[in-house]
Formats: structure tokens, C-alpha cells, sequence
């Protein structure tokens, strides 16, 4: 349920977007919301992840009787609070962040195998801006493709360094083959030494491509695994 130790929590009501929720007390703003049908924009926030990165700050909301949006992914609920999703400075963050991200992505959706389900695409539908904005100039990265697997293949041009991949290698299979390395805007997720994933840790078991949001991490064609279901 995303909350810190769950059993025996409080249950209680708060409002978004002038819904009335209930959530157990603890619970952070933006899985309650997701839970409730309430779309926040997000990339970085796992529901079973204790410590949110808050990396992506994409889901700022605003709480009234607040001076400052918070980021909807590190503030639990509390009993009465209420939230908008939809306020004039929390949106105009939401938008900067996303511009920020999509200014360094390449915009190919076309040839893209994440076309129409890219949590890019719906983030900047959910925002009303465009993928290609005017108001940033746009970083191309032109980092090597890691293609040495059979199973499926990694565009770090399109990572959104989100970190799903990263903690699912690590802290859910403990397996480790991948993790961030390197600092500001040359951050990427890779392996150690950069070595090809074919020559890392990593075990082909496919739960990365699962979590990814977007391009970076995909199938290919020709590989029908068994967990090609959901995710
Ligand atoms: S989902 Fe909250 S900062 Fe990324």
C-alpha cells in the first residue's frame, strides 16, 4: 500500500481535488491519490519503496492553508488536509521538470516500442505541454546503445534516470548488475565498469524492463518470455 509499517494504521480522510478519500494515516499524497483514481504525474516514487527519491519532481500538489507545493510522493496524508493536484504553482513545476527531461529524450516515439504507453507521453498529455518544447534547448546525449543481450536491450539516451530499474536489481533481486554512476548531467544507470550487460551480473530475468516507464530498457521483438504479461 506505499505506507510505513501498515498494520494497525489509522484510517483517515482528506480531500483532493474535492474528492473525499480515506487512506490509512501515513499513507503518502500520491499513492492515495493513484489508489483513488486521481492521476499525479510521476516517475520516481515505487509504492514499496520506504525512502522515495523524490528525484523526478514531477508530482508536486498543493495543500491549502500551505505556502509551498510539496512533492506528493514524500508528504503523508493527514486527517482534514486538503490537496489540489491542479494548482497554478505546483502545475508550473510539474512542467518545468518535465520539460527538463523530455529537453535531454529523444523524441522519436514513432520508432519508439513504448510509443502510446511512455510515461513521458502521458505525463506531458496530463500537463498540456508538448515533447518537443520551444522554451529549452534540447541536449542530445549520444550514449552507446547496450545491445549484447539476447533477452532485451538498453538505450541509455532514453532513461529518465527514474531509478525503478535500479532498485528492483538491487533491493528486490539483490542481484546488483546495474546501479547510477557518474554525476549532474552525465548521471546514467549502467553496470560496473560500464561493461555490456552481457558480460555484468545480470541475469535476463527481465523484472528492469517491467519497471521501466519508458524506452530506455525494452523487449526485443523476437523474445517472447513469460513475463512479457503486465508491468
Ligand atoms: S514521483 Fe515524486 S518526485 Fe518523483
Amino acid at each position: 500500500m506505499g505506507v510505513r509499517g501498515t498494520r494497525d494504521m489509522k484510517e483517515i480522510s482528506f480531500t483532493i481535488d474535492g474528492k473525499k478519500i480515506k487512506a490509512a494515516e501515513g499513507q503518502n499524497i500520491l499513492f492515495a491519490a493513484l489508489e483513488n483514481g486521481i492521476y499525479i504525474p510521476n516517475l520516481c516514487a515505487v509504492r514499496e519503496k520506504l525512502e522515495p527519491p523524490a528525484s523526478c519532481r514531477l508530482c508536486f500538489v498543493e495543500v491549502e492553508g500551505w505556502i509551498e507545493p510539496v512533492t506528493a510522493c514524500t508528504e503523508p496524508v493527514k486527517e482534514g488536509m486538503v490537496v489540489h493536484t491542479k494548482g497554478k504553482f505546483s502545475q508550473r513545476l510539474a512542467r518545468t521538470a518535465a520539460e527538463l527531461i523530455l529537453a535531454s529524450h529523444p523524441v522519436d516515439c514513432g520508432h519508439c516500442l513504448k510509443n502510446r504507453s511512455c510515461g513521458l507521453q502521458i505525463i506531458a498529455k496530463h500537463l498540456g505541454i508538448k515533447l518537443r518544447s520551444k522554451r529549452l534547448r534540447r541536449i542530445e546525449r549520444n550514449l552507446p546503445i547496450d545491445d549484447s543481450l539476447s533477452i532485451f536491450t538498453f538505450d541509455p539516451n532514453k532513461c529518465v534516470l527514474c531509478g525503478k530499474c535500479v532498485w528492483v536489481c538491487q533491493e528486490q533481486l539483490g542481484i546488483g548488475a546495474i546501479g547510477f554512476t557518474r554525476r549532474g548531467f552525465k548521471r546514467v544507470v549502467s553496470t560496473y565498469q560500464d561493461t555490456p550487460l552481457a558480460e555484468s551480473r545480470c541475469s535476463q530475468c527481465g523484472e528492469c524492463v517491467k519497471v521501466c516507464p519508458v524506452g530506455a530498457l525494452t523487449l526485443k521483438a523476437t523474445e517472447k518470455p513469460s513475463f512479457a504479461k503486465g508491468g
